[in-house]
Protein backbone atom coordinates (compact mmCIF):
# COMPACT_ATOMS: atom_id res chain seq x y z
CA UNK A 1 0.00 0.00 0.00
CA UNK A 2 2.57 2.47 0.76
CA UNK A 3 4.29 2.05 -2.92
CA UNK A 4 0.51 2.81 -3.97
CA UNK A 5 -0.02 6.26 -2.33
CA UNK A 6 3.31 7.04 -3.43
CA UNK A 7 2.09 6.23 -7.03
CA UNK A 8 -1.35 8.37 -6.41
CA UNK A 9 1.13 11.14 -4.86
CA UNK A 10 3.31 11.36 -8.10
CA UNK A 11 0.05 11.22 -10.23
CA UNK A 12 -1.33 14.34 -8.52
CA UNK A 13 1.63 15.97 -8.86
CA UNK A 14 2.39 15.14 -12.52
CA UNK A 15 -1.13 16.58 -13.34
CA UNK A 16 -0.74 19.27 -11.23
CA UNK A 17 2.59 20.57 -12.91
CA UNK A 18 0.75 19.80 -16.46
CA UNK A 19 -2.46 21.70 -15.15
CA UNK A 20 -0.03 24.78 -14.98
CA UNK A 21 1.55 24.37 -17.05
CA UNK A 22 -1.10 24.44 -19.46
CA UNK A 23 -2.49 27.97 -17.75
CA UNK A 24 0.81 29.52 -18.49
CA UNK A 25 0.75 28.52 -22.04
CA UNK A 26 -3.09 29.86 -22.39
CA UNK A 27 -2.31 32.86 -20.76
CA UNK A 28 -1.60 35.90 -22.93
CA UNK A 29 1.35 37.71 -23.46
CA UNK A 30 0.05 41.50 -22.16
CA UNK A 31 3.32 42.84 -23.69
CA UNK A 32 2.11 41.98 -27.02
CA UNK A 33 -1.20 42.65 -26.22
CA UNK A 34 -0.28 46.71 -25.69
CA UNK A 35 0.58 47.01 -29.45
CA UNK A 36 -2.58 45.86 -29.92
CA UNK A 37 -4.73 47.03 -27.82
CA UNK A 38 -3.62 50.85 -28.37
CA UNK A 39 -6.82 51.16 -31.08
CA UNK A 40 -9.00 49.52 -28.24
CA UNK A 41 -8.12 52.52 -25.77
CA UNK A 42 -9.36 55.06 -28.34
CA UNK A 43 -12.46 53.78 -26.85
CA UNK A 44 -12.47 51.09 -23.75
CA UNK A 45 -9.34 53.62 -22.49
CA UNK A 46 -11.59 56.84 -22.38
CA UNK A 47 -14.01 56.96 -18.82
CA UNK A 48 -17.48 57.19 -19.41
CA UNK A 49 -16.86 56.87 -23.38
CA UNK A 50 -20.24 56.62 -25.08
CA UNK A 51 -21.75 54.45 -27.88
CA UNK A 52 -23.53 56.58 -30.40
CA UNK A 53 -26.97 55.43 -32.05
CA UNK A 54 -28.18 54.41 -29.30
CA UNK A 55 -26.30 56.05 -27.02
CA UNK A 56 -24.86 53.46 -23.86
CA UNK A 57 -21.86 53.59 -22.40
CA UNK A 58 -18.77 51.69 -23.75
CA UNK A 59 -17.76 48.66 -21.44
CA UNK A 60 -15.59 48.89 -18.70
CA UNK A 61 -12.73 46.01 -19.52
CA UNK A 62 -9.88 46.64 -16.78
CA UNK A 63 -11.05 43.98 -13.69
CA UNK A 64 -12.96 41.94 -16.63
CA UNK A 65 -11.61 38.24 -16.38
CA UNK A 66 -9.39 37.66 -19.86
CA UNK A 67 -10.79 34.33 -20.24
CA UNK A 68 -14.67 36.34 -21.22
CA UNK A 69 -12.77 39.09 -23.15
CA UNK A 70 -11.29 36.29 -24.63
CA UNK A 71 -15.14 34.90 -25.33
CA UNK A 72 -17.13 38.30 -26.39
CA UNK A 73 -14.50 39.05 -28.73
CA UNK A 74 -14.82 35.58 -30.32
CA UNK A 75 -18.89 36.09 -30.27
CA UNK A 76 -19.12 39.41 -31.95
CA UNK A 77 -16.83 37.92 -34.77
CA UNK A 78 -18.83 34.92 -35.15
CA UNK A 79 -21.75 36.96 -35.00
CA UNK A 80 -23.36 35.79 -31.88
CA UNK A 81 -23.34 39.23 -30.91
CA UNK A 82 -24.25 42.22 -33.14
CA UNK A 83 -22.35 45.21 -33.48
CA UNK A 84 -20.81 46.93 -36.16
CA UNK A 85 -17.86 48.33 -34.49
CA UNK A 86 -16.69 45.67 -32.25
CA UNK A 87 -17.18 42.86 -35.78
CA UNK A 88 -14.79 44.97 -37.50
CA UNK A 89 -12.43 44.94 -34.22
CA UNK A 90 -12.85 40.91 -33.86
CA UNK A 91 -12.64 39.91 -37.34
CA UNK A 92 -8.90 41.79 -37.27
CA UNK A 93 -7.93 39.58 -34.27
CA UNK A 94 -6.61 36.17 -34.66
CA UNK A 95 -7.07 33.74 -31.18
CA UNK A 96 -3.58 34.60 -30.35
CA UNK A 97 -4.14 38.32 -30.56
CA UNK A 98 -7.58 38.19 -28.32
CA UNK A 99 -5.46 36.39 -25.76
CA UNK A 100 -2.46 38.85 -25.40
CA UNK A 101 -4.71 41.52 -26.28
CA UNK A 102 -7.43 40.38 -23.23
CA UNK A 103 -4.35 40.37 -21.05
CA UNK A 104 -3.14 43.71 -21.32
CA UNK A 105 -6.68 45.50 -21.62
CA UNK A 106 -8.01 43.04 -18.31
CA UNK A 107 -4.78 44.95 -16.55
CA UNK A 108 -5.83 43.85 -12.83
CA UNK A 109 -7.64 41.49 -10.88
CA UNK A 110 -11.10 41.66 -8.62
CA UNK A 111 -11.23 39.65 -5.77
CA UNK A 112 -14.27 36.99 -6.04
CA UNK A 113 -14.63 36.75 -2.25
CA UNK A 114 -15.05 40.08 -1.03
CA UNK A 115 -18.50 41.03 0.66
CA UNK A 116 -21.00 42.90 -1.29
CA UNK A 117 -22.06 46.08 -0.36
CA UNK A 118 -25.95 47.13 -0.13
CA UNK A 119 -28.53 44.49 0.20
CA UNK A 120 -28.96 42.18 -3.20
CA UNK A 121 -32.44 42.37 -4.99
CA UNK A 122 -34.17 38.76 -4.99
CA UNK A 123 -33.76 37.82 -8.30
CA UNK A 124 -29.55 38.40 -7.78
CA UNK A 125 -29.82 36.06 -5.29
CA UNK A 126 -32.02 33.52 -6.48
CA UNK A 127 -30.66 33.66 -10.58
CA UNK A 128 -27.50 35.49 -10.86
CA UNK A 129 -25.09 35.33 -8.05
CA UNK A 130 -24.32 31.48 -8.77
CA UNK A 131 -22.33 32.48 -11.31
CA UNK A 132 -21.16 36.20 -11.26
CA UNK A 133 -21.15 36.33 -7.23
CA UNK A 134 -23.33 38.17 -4.54
CA UNK A 135 -20.33 41.01 -5.11
CA UNK A 136 -20.34 41.09 -9.11
CA UNK A 137 -17.21 38.83 -9.28
CA UNK A 138 -17.85 36.23 -11.38
CA UNK A 139 -16.52 33.36 -9.93
CA UNK A 140 -14.31 31.68 -12.84
CA UNK A 141 -13.00 33.66 -16.03
CA UNK A 142 -15.98 32.37 -17.93
CA UNK A 143 -18.66 34.56 -16.37
CA UNK A 144 -18.26 38.18 -17.03
CA UNK A 145 -17.39 40.34 -13.89
CA UNK A 146 -20.32 42.98 -13.09
CA UNK A 147 -19.09 44.62 -10.61
CA UNK A 148 -18.72 48.20 -11.18
CA UNK A 149 -19.10 48.35 -14.72
CA UNK A 150 -21.83 51.26 -16.09
CA UNK A 151 -25.47 50.19 -15.18
CA UNK A 152 -26.52 51.15 -18.64
CA UNK A 153 -24.21 48.63 -20.09
CA UNK A 154 -25.45 45.59 -18.24
CA UNK A 155 -28.89 46.66 -18.92
CA UNK A 156 -28.75 46.84 -22.76
CA UNK A 157 -26.72 43.71 -22.11
CA UNK A 158 -29.53 41.75 -20.47
CA UNK A 159 -31.86 43.75 -22.90
CA UNK A 160 -29.95 42.07 -26.20
CA UNK A 161 -30.64 38.28 -24.18
CA UNK A 162 -34.06 38.52 -24.01
CA UNK A 163 -34.47 39.94 -27.42
CA UNK A 164 -32.06 37.51 -29.11
CA UNK A 165 -29.88 39.95 -30.19
CA UNK A 166 -26.93 38.51 -28.50
CA UNK A 167 -27.25 34.69 -28.79
CA UNK A 168 -26.42 33.12 -25.73
CA UNK A 169 -28.57 30.26 -24.49
CA UNK A 170 -27.45 30.33 -20.42
CA UNK A 171 -27.92 34.36 -20.77
CA UNK A 172 -31.11 34.00 -22.72
CA UNK A 173 -32.71 31.83 -20.27
CA UNK A 174 -31.23 33.88 -17.23
CA UNK A 175 -32.58 37.25 -18.82
CA UNK A 176 -36.15 36.02 -20.09
CA UNK A 177 -37.16 35.94 -16.36
CA UNK A 178 -36.58 39.58 -15.15
CA UNK A 179 -38.92 42.76 -15.54
CA UNK A 180 -37.65 45.88 -17.02
CA UNK A 181 -38.42 46.76 -13.54
CA UNK A 182 -35.88 44.05 -12.32
CA UNK A 183 -33.31 44.75 -14.81
CA UNK A 184 -33.20 48.48 -13.76
CA UNK A 185 -32.46 47.03 -10.30
CA UNK A 186 -30.10 44.32 -11.11
CA UNK A 187 -28.13 46.87 -13.22
CA UNK A 188 -27.88 49.86 -10.80
CA UNK A 189 -27.06 46.80 -7.64
CA UNK A 190 -24.04 45.10 -9.97
CA UNK A 191 -22.68 48.38 -11.03
CA UNK A 192 -22.77 49.47 -7.47
CA UNK A 193 -20.73 46.99 -6.53
CA UNK A 194 -17.05 48.04 -5.95
CA UNK A 195 -14.56 45.75 -4.65
CA UNK A 196 -11.11 46.72 -5.06
CA UNK A 197 -9.09 46.38 -7.85
CA UNK A 198 -5.55 43.88 -6.69
CA UNK A 199 -2.83 42.26 -8.05
CA UNK A 200 -2.13 44.46 -11.43
CA UNK A 201 -1.15 42.01 -14.28
CA UNK A 202 0.92 44.99 -15.98
CA UNK A 203 4.71 44.38 -15.28
CA UNK A 204 6.71 47.40 -14.77
CA UNK A 205 7.23 48.40 -18.15
CA UNK A 206 3.90 50.43 -18.51
C1 LIG B 1 -15.05 52.71 -31.65
C2 LIG B 1 -15.09 52.30 -30.25
C3 LIG B 1 -14.51 50.93 -29.88
C4 LIG B 1 -13.27 50.41 -30.21
C5 LIG B 1 -12.17 51.05 -31.04
C6 LIG B 1 -13.21 49.10 -29.56
N1 LIG B 1 -14.37 48.86 -28.87
FE1 LIG B 1 -14.81 47.16 -27.82
N2 LIG B 1 -16.69 47.83 -27.49
C7 LIG B 1 -17.18 49.05 -27.92
C8 LIG B 1 -18.62 49.11 -27.63
C9 LIG B 1 -19.57 50.27 -27.93
C10 LIG B 1 -18.95 47.87 -27.02
C11 LIG B 1 -20.33 47.36 -26.58
C12 LIG B 1 -20.91 46.60 -27.75
C13 LIG B 1 -22.21 45.91 -27.44
O1 LIG B 1 -23.19 46.60 -27.14
O2 LIG B 1 -22.23 44.67 -27.49
C14 LIG B 1 -17.70 47.11 -26.94
C15 LIG B 1 -17.61 45.83 -26.37
C16 LIG B 1 -16.42 45.16 -26.17
C17 LIG B 1 -16.29 43.95 -25.39
C18 LIG B 1 -17.37 43.25 -24.61
C19 LIG B 1 -17.25 43.63 -23.16
C20 LIG B 1 -18.30 43.05 -22.29
O3 LIG B 1 -18.28 43.34 -21.09
O4 LIG B 1 -19.14 42.31 -22.78
C21 LIG B 1 -14.96 43.59 -25.46
C22 LIG B 1 -14.32 42.39 -24.81
C23 LIG B 1 -14.29 44.57 -26.29
N3 LIG B 1 -15.21 45.53 -26.69
C24 LIG B 1 -12.93 44.55 -26.59
C25 LIG B 1 -12.33 45.41 -27.50
C26 LIG B 1 -10.99 45.23 -28.02
C27 LIG B 1 -10.05 44.10 -27.64
C28 LIG B 1 -10.76 46.26 -28.89
C29 LIG B 1 -9.52 46.53 -29.71
C30 LIG B 1 -9.05 45.46 -30.55
C31 LIG B 1 -11.97 47.09 -28.90
N4 LIG B 1 -12.90 46.53 -28.07
C32 LIG B 1 -12.13 48.25 -29.64
C33 LIG B 1 -16.46 50.07 -28.52
C34 LIG B 1 -15.19 49.94 -29.06
C1 LIG C 1 -25.07 29.58 -15.14
C2 LIG C 1 -24.28 30.77 -15.05
C3 LIG C 1 -24.96 32.11 -15.20
C4 LIG C 1 -26.05 32.59 -14.50
C5 LIG C 1 -26.85 31.90 -13.42
C6 LIG C 1 -26.26 33.95 -14.95
N1 LIG C 1 -25.31 34.28 -15.90
FE1 LIG C 1 -25.06 36.09 -16.76
N2 LIG C 1 -23.60 35.35 -17.94
C7 LIG C 1 -23.16 34.04 -17.93
C8 LIG C 1 -22.27 33.84 -19.05
C9 LIG C 1 -21.56 32.55 -19.43
C10 LIG C 1 -22.19 35.07 -19.74
C11 LIG C 1 -21.42 35.39 -21.02
C12 LIG C 1 -22.38 35.20 -22.19
C13 LIG C 1 -21.88 35.71 -23.49
O1 LIG C 1 -20.82 35.25 -23.93
O2 LIG C 1 -22.54 36.59 -24.07
C14 LIG C 1 -23.04 36.00 -19.02
C15 LIG C 1 -23.20 37.33 -19.37
C16 LIG C 1 -23.93 38.24 -18.64
C17 LIG C 1 -23.99 39.67 -18.89
C18 LIG C 1 -23.21 40.41 -19.97
C19 LIG C 1 -21.97 41.01 -19.34
C20 LIG C 1 -21.16 41.84 -20.26
O3 LIG C 1 -20.14 42.37 -19.78
O4 LIG C 1 -21.51 41.99 -21.42
C21 LIG C 1 -24.82 40.21 -17.97
C22 LIG C 1 -25.19 41.67 -17.80
C23 LIG C 1 -25.31 39.13 -17.14
N3 LIG C 1 -24.75 37.94 -17.56
C24 LIG C 1 -26.19 39.27 -16.09
C25 LIG C 1 -26.82 38.20 -15.44
C26 LIG C 1 -27.94 38.33 -14.55
C27 LIG C 1 -28.58 39.66 -14.18
C28 LIG C 1 -28.26 37.07 -14.12
C29 LIG C 1 -29.41 36.67 -13.22
C30 LIG C 1 -30.73 37.07 -13.69
C31 LIG C 1 -27.31 36.16 -14.74
N4 LIG C 1 -26.48 36.87 -15.54
C32 LIG C 1 -27.27 34.79 -14.50
C33 LIG C 1 -23.49 33.08 -16.99
C34 LIG C 1 -24.53 33.18 -16.09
Amino acid sequence: MPSMSNHWVRLVAVTMTLALAGTVQAAGDAQRGRVIGYTCLGCHGIANYKNVYPTYSVPKLVGQHPEYIVAALKAYRGKQRSHGTMYAQASSLSDQDMEDVAAYLADAVLPAGAAPSGAAPQKVTELCSACHGANGVGITGDYPTLAGQHADYIARALVEYQKGDRKNPIMGTFAGQLSAADVKAIADYYSGQRPALQTVRRPNWL
